[in-house]
């Protein structure tokens, strides 16, 4: 499994660069917004350079579109490509599944994400399909031409654990196999019982028919989803800089570093003098 940080924070993403094991980036216009604020970028066309020439060539950043009509989509992934591209990494550009931002009630507005992911598609730019809360625009999006599609695993555990009215903390583990509320009844969202359950899905509608576009796991909460993801067979999985630290952690590990320490006799010790 690939794996990409989920930041726009240009110090996580060179450190989370220099251990060897990250492969791309993903961006949003929230986590554009926090890490512009941390830094006081005010000039973002230089801070997203910076980003892309940080993480250097032969690696992907989505960037999203600011979303819209067909014609506001295909026009911004063309800017950030153009703008973007030659300066560092791949740019790849974000397009939402189907219009968040409703501009009207003409029934084939539903469908602009999946006509600007063609789009741009047939034009040779990559595009994310992000947003995927379901198989079927997975499905769709892959169908259109999407390079990635990016099922929010996170999000919809957050839509399922609302439905019961649950108290719960953004990086709590949510399993896998969803929640029983009674002996034959497992809270779902139309058949989804959790995340991880969403990307399984699609990695085996993907794999059924031999589709080429690489499932990219986003919204991913703490490091026992990372796991349950790579058992699903996500391509990709983008991960935020604090899950990335927490997987590397566990406790008997700590226990056992204490130990060997404490055991190094002085006659080792000069080993390295
Ligand atoms: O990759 C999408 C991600 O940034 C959203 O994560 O935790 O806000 O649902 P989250």
């Amino acid at each position: 499994m690939k794996i990409f940080i989920d930041s726009a924070d240009i110090d996580e993403i060179k450190a989370a660069f220099s251990w060897g094991f990250v492969d791309g980036v993903t961006t949003n216009p929230s986590l554009i917004k926090m890490a512009a604020e941390k830094h006081g970028a005010k000039n973002l066309e230089n801070y997203v350079s910076s980003v892309l020439a940080a993480v250097g060539r032969g690696h992907d950043v989505s960037l999203e579109v600011l979303g819209g009509s067909f014609q506001a989509m295909i026009q911004q992934g063309k800017v950030l490509y153009n703008k973007f591209s030659g300066v560092g990494a791949r740019v790849v550009v974000k397009i939402p599944v189907n219009p968040l931002l409703k501009q009207n009630e003409c029934a084939d507005v539903e469908y602009d994400g999946i006509r600007a992911i063609h789009a741009l598609a047939k034009e040779g730019i990559p595009v994310n399909t992000t947003l995927v809360m379901a198989p079927e625009q997975a499905l769709l999006a892959a169908k259109a031409g999407a390079k990635y599609v990016s099922p929010f695993a996170g999000r919809i555990d957050d839509f399922v654990r609302e439905c019961c009215f649950c108290n719960y903390k953004k990086t709590d583990y949510f399993p896998q196999e969803g929640i029983k509320i009674s002996p034959d009844e497992i809270l779902d969202d139309n058949g989804i019982v959790s995340g991880v359950d969403l990307v399984a899905k699609i990695v085996q509608i993907f794999r059924n028919y031999d589709l080429k576009t690489e499932v990219l796991a986003a919204s991913v909460r703490n490091a026992r989803q990372v796991r349950e993801l790579a058992l699903a067979g996500a391509h990709i999985s983008t991960i935020p800089f604090g899950v990335l630290t927490q997987m590397v952690r566990h406790e008997k590990t700590y226990e056992g570093m204490q130990k060997f320490t404490a055991d190094i006799v002085p006659e080792y010790r000069v080993l390295f003098d």
